[in-house]
């Protein structure tokens, strides 16, 4: 019996195991945990895949460099890739390798599909191919008719015989998707160059290779595999149990979004909707298409990015600055820079002072007025505790942004309660009551900033994972932060008083010099 789709499903594209992973890897992963466990505290069933793609020219390519077998070398980055994940605290649900048995089948299955009914031909291709894309290109398409738009780098001239698929039979049924499911590539204006890409008209694609091996043999033709594009976005299914698993497949697919750098949404939101309504299989809800990490104002990537692993970022700055600066100094959707120094200010600002500064304050005023324990608010509240009230409801719905993939302004509302509970601090002087002995006033005071930390710790919880423990352990409660959901984990007054709190370490200390 078949249970429906009850899984919010996210993925993230699967990386080419020909190297190690650098800061705009770690960006889509990031920002797609961050989902996931958004999507969780809201009380979600998450499906979150992340994998890397194994297959292909350019991994072949880098194995021949090293002089080792493709196999040998894929599993020797693999453990590199989880060293990423775990470094970043990222709580994806599975992996998937396209090398992996349980893929490579259901790959074979999925093709013979397209080859029975008549979708896949044979036919001779000669055209400019970027190794680095693992595409071909129109000349028209080339920088100075030579280079590869994306790398800047000259193409090779490839010719083979292969299999073709009839991309081009789906350009109607294309059309129709972009015009009838607005929100199908996001932001707008990427559905805005794909829906002109097919208007433009469809030629078929080639979806095999003859001149190397690496990849998923073609079971009905020997000497061929599969185009690694082909392998690679099978993974969306292969991974959730696509004919292998229906009952699971069914609770997971169409996936809810697949989070993309914008250098490959032609092939996420033009080949792969076609592959699947060909195979009578429904397509995804959403791509959305990030933009990219700039260095020098060039796209960050193996060249260029070498000097600043996600391993020096976090050694300095730690894991959940990393994840909180990326998603809140640049805009998603678009290109952004990276610098050390705004890094930096991020940190001593929001991080340091805004968040860090206001517990370790609040929790010493109830470790040295309240003998640590939270008081039981007394007096009536007022006008500052009214305005928090708003500050909080601004940060609520404020975070809703993080579904559109909005982290910026969801997180930038989020600081209005942060600052918030700093100005009604201010605005309450805590000290002042102490010494006017207003012990009604003061106790009030203090619960709702303890209160607040609570509600705090719960609503950053999905960006930083690890602050937002280190907080709840301070307040000592009993519950498990990782099973608070909203919207009631955020409403005000939950905390019971009386339970002891803790003062502990700083929870963003200063940063060394450098
Ligand atoms: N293997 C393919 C994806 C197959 S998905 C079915 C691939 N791999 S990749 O390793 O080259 O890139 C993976 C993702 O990382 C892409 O979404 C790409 O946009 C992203 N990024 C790589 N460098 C990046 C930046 N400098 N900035 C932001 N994202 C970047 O493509």
């Amino acid at each position: 019996m078949s249970s429906g789709k009850d899984t919010f499903y996210i993925t993230t594209p699967i990386y080419y195991a020909n190297d190690v992973p650098h800061i705009g890897h770690a960006y889509t992963t990031v920002a797609a945990d961050v989902l996931a466990r958004w999507r969780r505290l809201n009380g979600d069933r998450v499906f979150f895949l992340t994998g890397t793609d194994e297959h292909g020219q350019k991994v072949a390519q880098a194995a021949a460099e090293r002089g080792v077998d493709p196999q040998v070398h894929v599993d020797e980055i693999n453990p590199r890739w989880h060293e990423m994940l775990s470094l970043l605290r990222i709580s994806n649900d599975d992996f998937i390798r396209t090398t992996q048995p349980r893929h490579t089948q259901r790959v074979q299955e999925f093709m013979q599909r397209l080859h029975d009914q008549g979708d896949l031909y044979t036919a001779t291709y000669a055209g400019p191919y970027c190794v680095r894309c693992e595409a071909y290109y129109t000349v028209e398409e080339l920088l100075d008719g030579q280079l590869c738009p994306i790398h800047r780098r000259p193409v090779e001239q490839l010719e083979q015989e292969n299999w073709f698929f009839r991309l081009s039979k789906y350009a109607d049924d294309l059309l129709r998707l972009y015009d009838e499911r607005a929100d199908f590539v996001r932001p707008q204006a990427r559905l805005n160059e794909v829906r002109s890409f097919v208007a433009a008209g469809l030629e078929d694609i080639s979806a095999s290779r003859s001149s190397f091996d690496w990849g998923v043999p073609v079971p009905w033709e020997p000497g061929h595999v599969f185009y690694v594009w082909f392998d690679a976005l099978l993974n969306y299914i292969t991974a959730a149990g696509f004919g292998a698993d229906d009952e699971q497949f069914e609770r997971r697919w169409p996936a809810d979004v697949h989070l993309i750098g914008k250098d490959i949404l032609r092939f996420h939101a033009v080949y792969w909707p076609a592959m699947l309504i060909a195979a009578g299989v429904e397509v995804p809800h959403q791509i959305f298409a990030h933009g990219f990490l700039l260095v020098g104002g060039e796209k960050m990537g193996k060249s260029n990015a070498t000097g600043i692993a996600p391993q020096r970022l976090v050694d300095h700055f730690g894991r959940d600055c990393y994840r909180y600066y990326f998603l809140r100094e640049l805009s998603f959707g678009n290109d952004g820079t990276f610098s050390w120094e705004s890094m930096a200010e991020r940190y001593t600002a929001d991080l340091a002072n805004d968040l860090g500064n206001l517990a370790n304050r609040v929790l010493n005023m109830v470790g040295s007025y309240c003998d640590t324990r939270v008081p039981e608010p007394g007096g009536e509240p007022g006008e500052p505790e009214a305005r928090l009230a708003e500050d909080l409801a601004t940060a609520t719905s404020g975070l809703q942004a993080f579904d559109r993939l909005d982290f910026k302004s969801g997180l930038s509302d989020l600081w209005t309660f942060v600052s918030g509970v700093n100005r009604y601090v201010e605005a309450r002087a805590p000290w002042a009551q102490r010494k006017a002995g207003d012990v009604d006033g003061l106790n009030l005071t203090l619960y709702t900033c303890v209160d607040a930390l609570r509600i705090i710790a719960v609503l950053v919880s999905p960006v930083m994972p690890d602050a937002a423990e280190a907080l709840w352990a301070k307040l000592g409660l009993d519950e498990d932060l990782w099973d608070q959901r909203l919207p009631r984990a955020a409403s005000q007054g939950l905390l019971p008083p009386g339970v002891a709190t803790r003062r502990g370490d700083l929870l963003f200390p200063r940063l060394e010099d450098g």
